[in-house]
């Protein structure tokens, strides 16, 4: 079992990130962008300082794994912390009120506990592996739709959209033909904490980061949910793609994604 001390320090940094969040929501803030349409904030920037002080005051023999002050380098240590001190920067940035923070602790190499805090909702997700998972301490289960046509999706575009946009949006198109409908919220983390929460029936995006899923990942598994590759390998935070649903409609993703990829005989993950 995971030492409870591991879920009570997650639990207050996405809390204590929160904090920050919406102290400076909304306020004129420094921007600065690290590509085209990839924004930081200085809010980013101090949650993720404040975190890896915390850890390294606790924890000094822990690794952090974080995008603003280190990126995404290789894993050294038995516990690794993978932490995105603001997702959803683009939202942030313009006042809409979708982000969280989310973080999750690596045990050599697998995700043994996961927070995501939403601030703006005050939605606090959780998971221990083998635990469950929650929100806001009441358990979490997926939905059980099991068609397509009956589903709600969530995906998202990476910062490579403007790279490789039409690619992106042909398989948007393809599954806005089959399911009930398609939303794009801006935040990975959220987007696989709602399917753990049954609101959607399932999501997939590629290009991500470790600190965008490997947290969400764990509270799908622990909904009930199934995670893999877009390719429906194991899931691996690391690899960047990724598609979740409650189960029912895994095969029915894949296969989408699977002829559309046939289709498109170059597309990568
Ligand atoms: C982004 C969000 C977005 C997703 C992008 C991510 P950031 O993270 O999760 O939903 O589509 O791929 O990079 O930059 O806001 O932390
Ligand atoms: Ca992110
Ligand atoms: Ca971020």
């Amino acid at each position: 079992m995971t030492d409870p001390v591991f879920l009570a320090t997650a639990v207050e940094a996405v809390l204590r990130a929160g904090d920050v969040q919406m102290a400076h929501l909304g306020t004129d803030l420094q921007i600065e962008k690290k590509g085209r349409i990839d924004l930081v904030t200085e809010v980013d920037v101090a949650v993720e300082r404040m975190f890896r002080a915390m850890i390294a005051d606790r924890f000094p023999d822990h690794q952090v794994v974080a995008e603003e002050l280190g990126g995404e380098e290789p894993v050294r240590v038995r516990h690794c912390w993978v932490f995105d001190p603001l997702d959803g920067t683009n939202n942030y940035a313009h006042g809409l009120p979708i982000f969280c923070s989310s973080l999750a602790l690596q045990v050599d190499g697998v995700t043994e506990v996961a927070a995501v805090y939403d601030p703006s909702r005050r939605e606090l997700f959780t998971a221990t592996r083998g635990g469950g998972a929650r929100l806001n301490g009441d358990p979490l289960a997926v939905s059980r739709i099991d068609t397509i046509i009956d589903s709600l999706l969530v995906t998202g575009f990476s910062y490579v959209v403007h790279e490789q946009g039409e690619m992106l949006v042909s398989l948007f198109a393809e599954f806005l033909g089959r399911a009930q409908a398609v939303r794009r919220l801006g935040s990975a983390a959220l987007d696989l904490c709602y399917v753990a929460a049954g609101r959607f029936e399932g999501f997939w995006e590629q290009h991500l980061k470790p600190w965008d899923t490997a947290a969400g990942a764990l509270i799908v598994q622990e909904a009930g949910g199934r995670v893999t590759g877009m390719d429906g390998k194991p899931f691996d935070p690391w690899l960047g793609h990724v598609v979740a649903s409650n189960g029912y409609l895994h095969g029915a993703l894949l296969e989408t994604i699977g002829n559309w990829r046939a289709r498109r005989p170059t597309s990568s993950q």
